[in-house]
């Protein structure tokens, strides 16, 4: 078989989070995807690091009281730790913050500006007047400047996907102090990214080739807009210090953005392979290089893999990546992961609260197609799921057979006649489990198809066990050769799904390795017109005694880790950290108001209040209208709770409203006050106030 060259990449984690179950979607699918080349016996690597630049992780060390560099050690060996727990095998993991990114960052910014794609201005943009620094996009938020939602990030909305500059939010305010932005001027520099090469390059790369999957060349073709339209700005690559990363060569003070140098880590990483491992870096990133170069990653960093990551490469005399593979967010019983219901959970709480990582690796298989579609991790399901088919079906047709080989047979399987007359069989009844069934699948990472074909093989191969009934044939003496021939079969049907199932379960399989008395099994090949008996241990081969293979979950093990994982919202203190960005998992810390006195305090009437109804209101995005009964009167209010409530859980449930707030008229009706609710800066987290039990409608809260 002609052996391919391929680097494999996953997104580079920010070094100042920890893993979680949503960051594993990605590693654990590029790793099946590696190691099922890997066993067809591609040269095939697979490189990451950590991404180590930026606001955040200067901040955060600062608040730990550390340097950025002690920070990124520490995080460093953390999420190698969590890898390595889900038997995530990298060739190499390293980090942004190294010699060879400097260097790839340097040389790719020498050759845009060589190439006269490198802008110089001055700009204008948002500054902590509190804490003195320019505020980093994510760290300013306001509403959306296209679609008006509230409390978006200041360089992209999670509402309707626009990107645009911080400046252009409307009411910002820093998530560091809570202070009112100022606006402030600086030199900056930039990547030409509206120049004809770029936008010309870009439009052929992305929209005209398949290195996309459909759905992300769309969204591209949004992007750049028309060719007579071109809708793609400048890229801005610098930060002005105070700022952790690399200072721009020739420009004091000013250092590479983040992003620029976060891909440029997969090149560092792999340098930094290539010289332990004496690999040509070369052949791997020439222009005309004919090795394959693949990039995993979550949908939410597309715009940087595609359109800023190739147009670099390009106009930097480098290759550009064969595809990019982005796949979806996670959701855990149908919602986004959340803290306060204990679903955001940590690679670590996993592991420590001792689940098997191959369950999950498993699941997520059984769930992923390759495409951009979200995947939901259902608990209970996953229970379920993994019972029945990992021990249920596949485990359990070696548990039933193995005890006879090693009891009345030595440990060795049928050999001589009984081995050609089983080897017919195979091809009479099993013709069908043929690898290049699989290898489709799990080529174009379609696990769930791979996972499905499999179960079936495993159901077939139960079936014929329960059939033939080993147990019964072994109560007649005379029956030997069929015992031995028969669970000899049940075996060999096991080695074979073992093969198909390794990439997905390399730990297991180690262990069935052992069991089976073999070298490390490598995918089987059958050129056209080979039977399928030819992929079969050889005849006589000797099995070891069976040991057990894999437990079943207990559900208690379940909700342990969904406890586990809420107590630890209250020992951190409530870290509000909902995606992977770093960006995004510092706390907006809301300064105090200033003090006023008991009697400020005394003119809000605040009563208990029954809701009696609860209704979306036609038009309104964010809005519930509620009926409140307060014991003499009911109201009406229009309550911003829309995305973090449903109206069917509100109605009956008592809580606190403000009486005496003058009534606003609004564009759907009259509210008449307001409920209470406590929220962080995410509209999803919003928690309404409930009183103790026995407090009655119209009670006044002082
Ligand atoms: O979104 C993130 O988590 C980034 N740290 C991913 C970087 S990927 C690559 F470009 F380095
Ligand atoms: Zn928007």
């Amino acid at each position: 078989m002609n052996k391919r060259k391929i680097l494999v990449t996953s997104a580079l984690p920010y070094a100042n989070g920890n893993i979680h179950l949503g960051h594993l979607v990605e590693y654990i699918q590029t790793d099946i995807w590696v190691r099922f080349q890997k066993m067809r016996g591609h040269h095939i690597y697979y490189v990451c690091a950590d991404d180590t630049h930026g606001t955040p992780i200067m901040l955060r060390a600062e608040k730990e009281g550390i340097t950025p560099e002690a920070l990124i050690a520490r995080v460093h060996n953390e999420h190698l730790g969590d890898f390595t727990g889900f038997n995530i095998h990298f060739d190499n993991y390293y980090t942004t913050h190294s010699d060879e990114t400097r260097y790839f960052s340097e040389d790719i910014y020498n050759k845009l500006k060589a190439a006269g794609l490198i802008a110089v201005r001055s700009i204008e943009q948002l500054y902590d007047p509190i804490r003195n620094i320019f505020l980093p996009d994510r760290y300013v938020k306001g509403e959306c400047p296209k679609c008006a939602a509230k409390d978006q990030y200041g360089d992209s909305c999670e509402v309707c996907g626009a990107a645009y500059a911080p400046t252009e939010l409307k009411d910002p305010y820093s998530s560091v102090s809570g202070a009112t932005p100022v606006r402030k001027s600086s030199e900056h520099y930039f990547v030409s990214l509206s120049d004809k090469r770029c936008v010309d390059f870009l439009r052929q790369w992305a929209c005209e080739t398949d290195h996309l999957q459909p759905e992300a060349a769309n969204k591209m073709r949004e992007w750049l807009g028309e060719a007579d339209d071109n809708k793609l700005s400048d890229w801005d690559i610098s930060r002005d210090a105070p700022y952790f990363g690399f200072e721009i060569p020739d420009a004091p003070g000013k250092y590479f953005y983040v992003w620029l140098d976060a891909p440029v880590g997969y090149m560092g990483s792999f340098k930094n392979l290539c010289v332990k491992n004496n690999i040509d870096f070369d052949e791997f990133w020439r222009k005309d290089s004919d090795t394959e170069l693949y990039h995993f990653i979550g949908k939410d960093i597309l715009y940087f893999h595609a359109l800023f990551w190739p147009a670099m490469l390009e106009n930097a005399g480098y290759r550009t990546p064969t595809k990019i593979f982005a796949h979806g967010f996670l959701t855990v019983n149908g919602e986004k992961m959340s803290k306060s219901r204990g679903t955001f959970i940590s690679a670590e709480s996993y592991l420590q609260q001792k689940l098997n990582p191959e369950w999950l690796r498993y699941y997520y298989a059984a769930k992923l197609n390759g495409s951009l579609e979200d995947i939901d991790l259902n608990l209970d399901d996953f229970v379920v799921r993994v019972n029945s088919d990992l021990v249920g079906k596949f485990v359990n047709i070696a548990s039933r057979c193995a005890g006879f080989i090693s009891k009345r047979f030595d440990g060795s399987l049928a050999a001589g006649e009984q081995y050609q007359v089983m080897r017919t069989f195979v091809d009479a009844h099993f013709a069908s489990w043929r690898p290049e069934v699989i290898e489709k699948a799990f080529e174009d990472r379609d696990f769930s198809t791979a996972v499905r074909q499999v179960m079936k093989f495993a159901d077939e191969a139960n079936e014929m066990i329960h059939e033939l009934a080993p147990w019964e044939i072994a109560k007649d003496a005379d029956r030997s050769d069929e015992l031995q021939r028969v669970c000899s079969l049940g075996i060999q049907l096991f080695y074979l799904l073992s093969c198909y199932l390794k990439p997905i379960l390399p730990e297991t399989v180690k262990h069935i390795e052992t069991f089976l008395n073999c070298e490390p099994l490598t995918w089987p090949e059958l050129k056209d017109g080979q039977p399928v008996s030819d992929l079969l241990l050889p005849a006589g081969h000797t099995i070891n005694v069976y040991q057990h293979l894999m437990t079943r979950i207990d559900p208690k093990q379940v909700d342990a880790l969904v406890v586990a994982n809420k107590e630890s919202l209250t020992q951190s203190g409530g870290t509000h950290s909902r995606t992977r960005h770093a960006e995004r998992q510092q706390h907006a810390i809301v300064p105090i108001a200033e003090t006023i006195s008991i009697d400020d305090f005394k003119k809000i009437d605040l009563r208990i209040a029954k809701i009696v109804s609860a209704e979306h209101v036609e038009g309104a995005d964010k809005l519930l209208k509620l009926t409140l009964d307060i014991g003499t009167e009911q109201r009406t209010v229009f309550a911003g709770i829309k995305s973090a409530y449903d109206p069917s859980q509100l109605i009956g449930r008592f809580t606190v409203m403000v009486a005496n707030l003058a009534p606003r008229k609004m564009k759907f009706g009259l509210s008449e006050g307001m409920v209470l609710a406590a929220g962080g800066d995410d509209a999803k987290e919003l928690y309404i106030l409930t009183p103790d039990d026995g407090a009655q409608a119209g009670m006044r809260v002082t």
